[in-house]
């Protein structure tokens, strides 16, 4: 088995590090929290072991950038035989996460504080059963392209995180996500299993899935949203 790395460059600072910890309600709410939320600095600790955190072992899915955890925590629900992790940065979302899924009553679920652009911390080779990106931050401008998550690097990491047979779902408002991930994707071992141009006409391609809240919000102003599924081959 490999071993996981001893030096994460992922920090999840305590309050006392903070010059003003009151100046975000949500920074004390989160140190306070016991589960759902996992705190970074113990998803670290259990990464090598995701059963110990779930307290069974169950296929991993990851969703990045939850937001304010509907989909989480819907998805939980659904597929109770998964163990469901969300990670999100903002301390906000995190404990609006945290919220949904305490709402919904599952056990399944649990939201880290973590940097997407480290989840190869946490996650290595062949860990995850499920890889969910919906609406990454767009970063429309040309000049803001290389600030885009879904880059070339995350692709490497998606193909070699997921174990074979398993999908990477993404749903976008951004066209550009879909095409620039099929050509970082070419050469790795995916094969599109699912495309869809228009979801909020013609449903995902996929069976189970969840409106998210930035989905409504393009759905309401009659825009598409485009979806990608990727299967490790
Ligand atoms: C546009 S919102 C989409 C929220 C949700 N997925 C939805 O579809 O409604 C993007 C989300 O990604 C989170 N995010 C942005 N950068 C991140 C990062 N580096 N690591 C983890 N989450 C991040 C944001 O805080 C936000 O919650």
């Amino acid at each position: 088995m490999e071993s996981q790395p001893m030096n994460f460059k992922f920090r999840d600072p305590t309050p006392s590090q903070f010059d003003d910890p009151k100046l975000n309600v949500y920074l004390e709410q989160y140190w306070q929290a016991g589960p759902p939320v996992l705190r970074g600095v113990d998803a670290q600790k259990f990464c090598s072991d995701w059963s110990k955190v779930y307290g069974r072992t169950a296929p991993m899915k990851l969703e990045i950038g939850p937001g304010n955890g509907f989909f989480l925590a819907g998805m939980a629900e659904l597929d109770s035989n998964s163990n469901w992790l969300g990670m999100e940065i903002r301390y906000k979302r995190v404990m609006l996460c945290a919220r949904k899924i305490q709402a919904k009553g599952v056990q399944n679920a649990r939201i880290t504080r973590y940097d997407a652009w480290m989840v190869g911390e946490i996650f290595r080779k062949d860990s995850l059963s499920g890889l969910y990106t919906n609406h990454p931050d767009p970063w429309k401008k040309k000049r803001q392209a290389k600030k885009r998550l879904l880059n070339r690097e995350f692709c490497v990491w998606a193909s070699e995180a997921l174990k074979e047979g398993c999908s990477w779902r993404i749903k976008t408002d951004f066209e550009q996500h879909i095409l620039s991930v099929i050509e970082h994707c070419e050469d790795l071992p995916f094969a599109i299993t699912g495309r869809e141009d228009d979801v909020n006409k013609n449903g995902a391609p996929w069976e189970l899935d969840i409106v998210t809240n930035y989905q409504s919000k393009f759905r309401e102003m009659g825009l598409p949203v485009y979806a990608l599924e990727l299967t490790r081959i």
